[in-house]
């Protein structure tokens, strides 16, 4: 029999009440909403606000997708294709590799999250580049595995060499952020081959390319070709930015087949909505209009890029803006992050600071971005 002193909570933990939840999960920072552009907009006064602090592209939904999704939520009772069979096919078709390489999930994030509970039990551990992505250290911390962040290099880009020599015994998955969020920075191919082939073969590595159709350096690889016969490489993509389609949901993964079926498994059930599913397949006809809209976000990029560098010259504290091959750029204000947002939140647009370090701006309509660069002339004289 259990005796009861063993199973009586002590004085202490009675007094602070019952822990429902996990200790270490304490050290993880909140989720804070980014700011209401409707609600700032009716502060201030405004007729709109302008939200450039979430990585959206600012054109509305591809033609047909609307139309897409309203059909195939009048089957809203059934459930959807655990499968996701259609849209697997339609992404085999569209990227050139056989649909057993691919899993769907709910967003790019959530299938980032099924590769390491895929791969890590508690202690194992993952390796990723910092300042990065910031779900991957949630992602990490809730699967019980200890997260290895080696830091960013002078430039703000991964440092691969230091990456590669993170490497232990412990090591299950390398996450490598390219172009990476929040700083737009970009990895070449010679460096990506020499870091690949530095890897052990049951080393995980993971290209996170949620922003690869904004990329035009073409010595920037795109992992599907460059690195599709590595069995060891997976590549994430997601449908949320270029393809317009972040409020659905989905996203995609090719990888090894073993590695694919696996993250099938652990995939939460149906998490490929029957409307992501529905939106995804309309947006994939719609690939020469994402390329338009991708020239136009680029052409804009290039353009808020050279202005914000004449505002911030390559000699102050943190450095100019570094080149973005993503649809954002990264303002390495350090210390003057969070006034800077808060002075163009005042103006009505909002931005997204990471304190102390820098603050990253998606690029909008061109009339956002004037709007912001405009914001911006005040913000940095304040
Ligand atoms: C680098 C990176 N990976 C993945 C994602 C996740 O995108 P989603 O879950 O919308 O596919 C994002 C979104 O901001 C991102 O920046």
């Amino acid at each position: 029999m259990t005796g009861s002193t063993s199973s009586t909570p002590g004085p202490d933990r009675r007094s602070q009440g019952p822990r429902l939840t996990r200790a270490d999960l304490d050290a993880l920072p909140n989720y804070v909403p980014g700011r209401s552009p409707a609600d700032l907009a009716r502060e201030l006064g405004l007729p709109e606000a302008i939200k450039l602090a979430s990585n959206e592209v600012p054109y509305g939904p591809l033609p047909g997708v609307v139309e897409a999704v309203a059909e195939a939520v009048a089957g809203a009772h059934r459930y959807p294709d655990m499968g996701v069979l259609a849209l697997r096919d339609a992404l085999a078709e569209r990227y050139g590799v056989s649909a057993d390489r691919i899993a769907t999930g709910c967003g790019s994030v959530a299938l980032a999250e099924h590769l390491v509970r895929a791969t890590c039990l508690p202690g194992d551990e993952v390796v990723y580049s910092w300042r990065s992505f910031e779900a991957y250290p949630i992602i990490v911390a809730t699967s019980g595995a200890t997260s290895v962040r080696v830091p960013n290099d002078a430039g703000h880009g991964h440092d691969l060499a230091a990456m590669a020599a993170a490497v232990t015994d412990r090591t299950r998955l390398i996450l490598v952020c390219n172009p990476n969020n929040p700083t737009g920075t970009s990895l070449h191919r010679a460096e990506l081959d020499r870091f690949l082939d530095a890897v052990p073969d049951d080393v995980l590595v993971v290209l996170d390319e949620a922003y690869r159709e904004f990329v035009t350096d073409a010595e920037v690889p795109d992992g599907l070709t460059a690195y599709g016969d590595r069995p060891n490489v997976v590549v994430l993509r997601t449908l949320s930015k270029a393809w317009g389609l972040a409020g659905l949901r989905i996203g995609f993964l090719v990888g090894h087949p073993e590695v694919a079926a696996t993250v099938r498994k652990v995939v939460t059930p149906f998490s490929t909505s029957l409307a992501a599913q529905a939106g995804a397949l309309a947006a994939l006809t719609q690939a020469d209009e994402v390329r338009r809209r991708c020239a136009l976000v680029v052409a804009e990029r290039d353009r808020v890029t050279e202005a914000l560098r004449k505002r911030l010259p390559a000699g102050q504290v943190g450095g100019t803006v570094p080149e973005s091959q993503a649809n954002f750029v990264w303002l390495p204000l350090r210390d003057r992050s969070v006034s800077f947002a808060q002075s163009c939140e005042a103006r009505g647009i909002i931005v997204r600071p990471f304190a102390g370090e820098g603050v990253r701006v998606t690029i909008g309509t061109p009339a956002e971005n004037d709007a912001f660069l405009a914001a911006a002339d005040s913000a940095l004289h304040e």
